[in-house]
């Protein structure tokens, strides 16, 4: 009996796998790479940044805005490593579009040294 579940678990798992691998790379193809300006204010200043569509928040404010704060270390919104505060709301940044965040007042670790203590408080 423990070896037939045994057995489904990694047919399912396999299937999960084989389906991730066939099917994202063709909706990511689908979807056009476009350039677009946003505005954003990141801790208090103000930033006009040219993008491109597919790029995420967290690499616009680690790779292009320089703040080092903002890590991504499992990059699939797992860890929370990647937090920030948008309108004053906690969001994943790897797993969200700079483009979503136009307009918004953006906070990071630089600007708020007690965010990890504020996040790692139960809710
Ligand atoms: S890097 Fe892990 S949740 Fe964003």
């Amino acid at each position: 009996m423990q070896y037939y579940l045994f057995y489904i678990l990694m047919m399912i798992s396999i299937l999960c796998k084989k389906g991730r691998n066939l099917y994202m790379p063709q909706q990511i193809k689908k979807s056009p790479v476009i350039g677009c300006e946003i505005r954003l204010v990141v801790n208090g200043d103000e930033y006009k940044l040219r993008i491109q569509s597919d790029w995420t928040l967290q690499y616009v404010l680690h790779d292009k805005l320089g703040l080092t704060g903002t890590k991504a270390l499992c990059s699939e919104g797992a860890c929370g490593a990647c937090t920030v505060i948008v309108n004053g709301r906690p969001i994943l940044s790897c797993v969200t579009l700079a483009i979503e965040c136009d307009s918004r007042n953006v906070e990071t670790i630089e600007a708020s040294p007690g965010l990890i203590t504020l996040l790692s408080k139960p809710t």
